[in-house]
């Protein structure tokens, strides 16, 4: 029996999904544990692209069951859309191999529009991808006006639940804006009932199939949403999302205990982005012809889910240092080595500057983050190209010597590097 988590270490989109491909094969079950269709995960699989928002991009391999479990926020809309298009590709869909949390939030249009409201009014905007996420986070953690996944399968109790909380929303969001969108509770209820009768057989006490399956000997596969340094926690707070996103968020958002895993894979770029707002130390703004551009052009850095273009920069081992042992990563996948064969030189932020004193540790506070500056190291580039290339012998010597570097300065073997989208353009290190 083993557990694996594939956890993102920098702001999202290290391209997690085709790590969690590539270790479908030794796993049973895949699990989401946190988050939304905030997240956007794309796999290329024998030459089609699939892209996942909510549903764990582990379904992809015909043996896996995939996990929704309690931790996640739902659009059932969302949900619903993600099964048909999946269906549509040749996938198949059932309550079988698609198990969705009881226990799991449900989002409703108000979520969105809370969030729409309350990003537009304040002047400390956090950039967020408007899906609702962080309000519905508020309404479980202040617990009267939550609404979970099981709940949809009792009518009167939800008519009664959405009649009640419904006003209460459409006072406050008048309050705040009068042209403010205004929600009616039976329309909503009859809308999510609707839902409900597709939802119904992907229903499950998820934690308890989850028990169930360790102690049948199964194999798990955690998948994280966003990347550590978004986690509400240990994240560059406010700028963050509103779930725990490291490891830290795999206990209460699925319900099996710690002690079960074994293996952490840390995925990184080889380079940081970051989409929204927040600090982002080693962020290069050096305009439309600058290197900057060069990486998001050649990376493709445009948000899957909001299409906003990201912000690019180096690679940031301060950063990654705090969010690797936040994780208990156990080794690397460093993703989107052929992007940097367009750049001559390298530069790797080792240690950040700080009221003219060095900062050899990660400032917990996005207040502190924001007056850091980087230190940087050169390193030669390597000017050709990787794609091809699939051992370790196939890579420059350059391209080696900058993943040596990163692997001493995180203190973590680099295990696996992706040099391009399809699955044969890995190079395993080991
Ligand atoms: P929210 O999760 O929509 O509340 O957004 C909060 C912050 O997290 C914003 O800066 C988003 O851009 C960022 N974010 C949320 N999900 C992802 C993701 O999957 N990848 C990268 N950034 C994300």
């Amino acid at each position: 029996m083993a557990c694996t988590c594939v956890v993102g270490l920098q702001w999202g989109d290290e391209a997690k999904g085709k790590i969690v491909d590539l270790l479908t094969a030794q796993h049973d079950i895949v699990v989401r544990y946190n988050g939304g269709a905030n997240a956007g995960h794309t796999v290329v699989k024998n030459g089609r692209t699939y892209k996942l928002s909510l549903i764990p991009t582990g379904i992809l391999a015909p043996h896996m069951q995939a996990v929704i479990g309690n931790g996640l926020v739902v659009n059932p809309v969302r949900f619903l859309e993600e099964v048909d298009a999946l269906r549509a590709a040749g996938i198949p869909i059932d309550g079988g191999n698609l198990l969705l949390s009881d226990h799991a939030h449900v989002i409703f249009p108000y979520h969105v529009e809370e969030e729409k409201l309350g990003e537009e009014a304040s002047a400390a905007a956090i950039g967020t991808t408007g899906r609702g996420i962080g309000p519905c986070y508020q309404d479980k953690v202040s617990r009267t006006n939550g609404i979970r996944v099981g709940e949809l399968l009792h009518p009167a109790h939800l008519r009664e639940r959405l009649r009640s909380i419904v006003p209460r929303k459409n006072a406050v969001f008048r309050a705040l804006m009068p042209s403010a969108q205004q929600f009616d509770a039976d329309a909503l209820c009859d809308e999510y009932l609707t839902h409900a009768g597709k939802l119904k057989p992907h229903i499950h006490d998820t934690a308890l199939f989850l028990h169930r399956a360790l102690q049948g000997g199964k194999n798990i596969l955690f998948e994280a949403a966003q990347g550590s340094l978004l986690d509400v926690d240990h994240g560059t707070y406010p700028f963050v999302t509103s779930s725990n996103s490291s490891t830290a968020g795999i206990w209460p958002g699925s319900g099996v205990p710690a002690r079960h895993l074994q293996r952490v894979v840390g995925v990184i770029k080889a380079y940081t982005t970051r989409v929204g707002r927040g600090p982002f130390p080693t962020e290069l703004t050096d305009g439309p012809d600058g290197i900057g551009e060069r990486i998001r052009k050649t990376g493709r850095e445009y948000g899957t889910v909001t299409g906003r273009p990201r912000r690019c920069g180096w690679f940031d081992t301060v950063a990654a240092k705090h969010s690797a042992r936040l994780a208990g990563a156990d080794e690397l996948a460093v993703m989107l080595l052929d992007v940097l064969s367009v750049v001559d030189e390298l530069r790797i932020c080792t240690a950040y500057e700080l009221d003219g004193k060095r900062l050899d540790e990660f400032p917990g506070d996005a207040f502190l983050l924001e007056q850091c500056r980087p230190v940087y190291e050169t390193l030669p580039g390597w000017k050709t190209d990787i794609e091809r290339a699939r051992g370790p012998g196939d890579l420059p010597a350059a391209a080696r010597r900058y993943l040596d570097r990163l692997s001493e300065l995180l203190s973590l073997p680099v295990t696996i590097v992706s040099v391009g989208p399809d699955r044969e353009q890995t190079v395993f290190m080991t």
